[in-house]
């Protein structure tokens, strides 16, 4: 008994010890909104303690604040929904670079976390989470945030209905729970949020999650022009303004990217009969999917599961509900919540329905140049899968339930063939129209000076036959915007990795060789446009 007592005691001092010297810093979330590789927002409780600076750095020191090299104050402190929220808006970040930071207030010193910005060059393979209503059961949504820490994705598309009433309470027990996305080394991952009809409004999100974008629809980068995923807002008007801004974003920038996704949260023809049809968004919305191509979109709501065949909006033979399959000029629809609100019947499909179900699920997506890969994750009992290994996110971890309906457990949606460039027909032939192909404009043509070195006077690299990928060295004396190119025997670009506004220092950088045939390439660094290194590369 007394043992027992004297264990109580101990675990009570430990805490008491732990609050002060953690002050009271909790609730914290990480925000990517407009361009993902060079900024991010994080924020966070500030229950007690005062003067808050947040540490931040590229290298890992822990909780000693003095050797961060960079620290900030915070932008903006907004009381809402009882709680008292800190935001630092990072930018000018580096490009996939994991920043650790920490918060040291008056009190004492957070827990050191940290995140990685997205990539800026599309041959780097990106992992997404995207779901949605999350409003209910706490169990369920636990469950979900925990897979998000174990599948170490590079942000979570979240598409509303995050509380049942928007009350404080409950926003302080989404803010708890989502510590569980939180992965046990400290790494967050980003979230990009959309607006549901349970927040009252737009201000939730903007006071919650430092939203810049007041009207709630707004367009993040990700990959360099690999993917823009568009969030809009379907509890605004879905004409008018918002229109008018997404097809002006799809094509002034939009249309330069690989892929174009989107989240909203209302779906046009939900899946379960209890949910009305959205034809507002039909009329404005799909027209511009179509004609910009659109390729993939998250709806949430009608917590059922779907998938669709690629589809678009057409009233004609062979269409149901206003949609017709069209495999060569459609989007692919995916959805419809559910991360632990109440479980609905999928009781509604259509002719183009791929497949649908009820239970709680968010679709795991894979995006390359070549091709984006869907699947949807049964949440519960995410207890019982392990971590994924960290070195390759992209492979299931034990115990991770993939959804395998009848017609296959994986979309994929192939990138369409690039087109010709311009400058070189002859390129094409000897490419055989292979998708994986670096694309360049006319005025990007290799200057032939690149290429005419004497290859056999330049170091070997051989290429590592496990990863797949050559180990590139190079130093940099000044910051600047390198671009690595691999160009085969014909002198063709075969590869080309953009790495913008890097800092002076040794790089070692991996570039992946695995689409290529085997052959002798050249490796050629450049440091704003000057040549840093050639090597070659032998592929066996
Ligand atoms: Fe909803």
């Amino acid at each position: 008994m007394l043992r027992k007592q004297s264990v109580i005691l101990q675990t009570l001092l430990l805490n008491l010890i732990t609050i002060a010297a953690f002050g009271r810093v909790d609730k914290i979330r990480v925000v990517w909104q407009g361009n993902a590789s060079t900024s991010a927002t994080i924020g966070w409780n500030q229950a007690s303690g005062s003067d808050p600076i947040l540490f931040f750095d590229v290298n890992d020191y822990g909780k000693i604040a003095e050797d961060y090299a960079l620290s900030k104050q915070p932008d903006r402190v907004q009381v809402a929904e009882e709680m008292n929220n800190h935001f630092v808006r990072l930018e000018n970040l580096h490009p996939n670079t994991t920043y650790y930071f920490i918060i040291k207030d008056s009190d004492g010193t957070s827990q050191r976390y940290f995140f990685t910005t997205a990539p800026n060059s599309p041959d780097r393979r990106l992992s997404i989470i995207a779901g949605g209503d999350s409003r209910n059961h706490r169990d369920a949504r636990q469950d979900a945030n925990i897979l998000v820490a174990k599948l170490r994705p590079h942000c979570v598309m979240f598409g509303g209905d995050f509380t049942e009433n928007d009350y404080p309470n409950e926003w302080k027990e989404w803010f708890d729970d989502w510590q569980l996305s939180i992965a046990e080394d400290g790494r967050i991952t980003p979230i990009i949020v959309t607006r549901g009809n349970h927040e009252y409004s737009n201000k939730s999100l903007i006071d919650l999650f430092d939203m810049q974008a007041i009207g709630g629809f707004y367009a993040t980068a990700l990959g360099g022009d690999l993917v823009r995923i568009y969030t809009l807002n379907t509890l605004i008007p879905v004409g008018g303004d918002q229109r008018d801004w997404l097809e002006n974003d799809l094509r002034i920038h939009g249309a330069k990217y690989h892929w174009r996704i989107g989240q909203y949260h209302h779906p046009m023809r939900p899946h379960t009969a209890r949910k009305s049809e959205k034809n507002d968004q039909v009329t404005n919305w799909a027209p511009l999917f179509l004609k910009y191509n659109v390729q993939l979109l998250v709806e949430c709501d009608a917590h059922v599961v779907k998938s669709t065949y690629p589809i678009r909006a057409d009233n004609g033979p062979g269409s149901d509900e206003g949609f017709i399959r069209d495999d060569e000029n459609g989007t692919v629809y995916i959805g419809e919540g559910c991360w632990g609100a109440p479980l609905r019947s999928n009781d509604d499909d259509k002719s183009w329905t791929r497949a649908s179900g009820s239970f709680n699920q968010f679709n795991w997506i894979f995006i390359d140049k070549d091709k984006i890969e869907v699947r949807t994750i049964q949440t519960d009992g995410a207890g019982r899968v392990a971590n994924i290994d960290p070195k390759n996110i992209f492979k299931a971890p034990v115990g991770l339930r993939i959804w395998s309906p009848p017609t296959g457990d994986v979309i994929t949606i192939a990138a369409k063939a690039p087109a010709i460039p311009a400058y070189d027909d002859g390129m094409m032939a000897a490419r055989g129209g292979e998708q994986s192909v670096a694309k360049y404009h006319p005025s990007e043509v290799p200057a032939v000076e690149d290429e005419a070195a004497n290859w056999d006077s330049c170091p070997l690299v051989v290429i590592d036959p496990g990863t797949g990928e050559a180990q590139i060295k190079y130093n940099l004396e000044e910051t600047s915007n390198v671009v690595i190119r691999i160009i085969n025997p014909k002198l063709q670009e075969v590869t080309r990795l953009e790495l913008n506004n890097q800092t002076p220092k040794e790089y070692l950088k991996a570039v992946k060789m695995n689409h290529l045939p085997p052959g002798r390439y050249l490796a050629i660094v450049k440091g704003d446009k000057k040549i840093l290194r050639r090597f070659r590369v032998v592929k066996k």
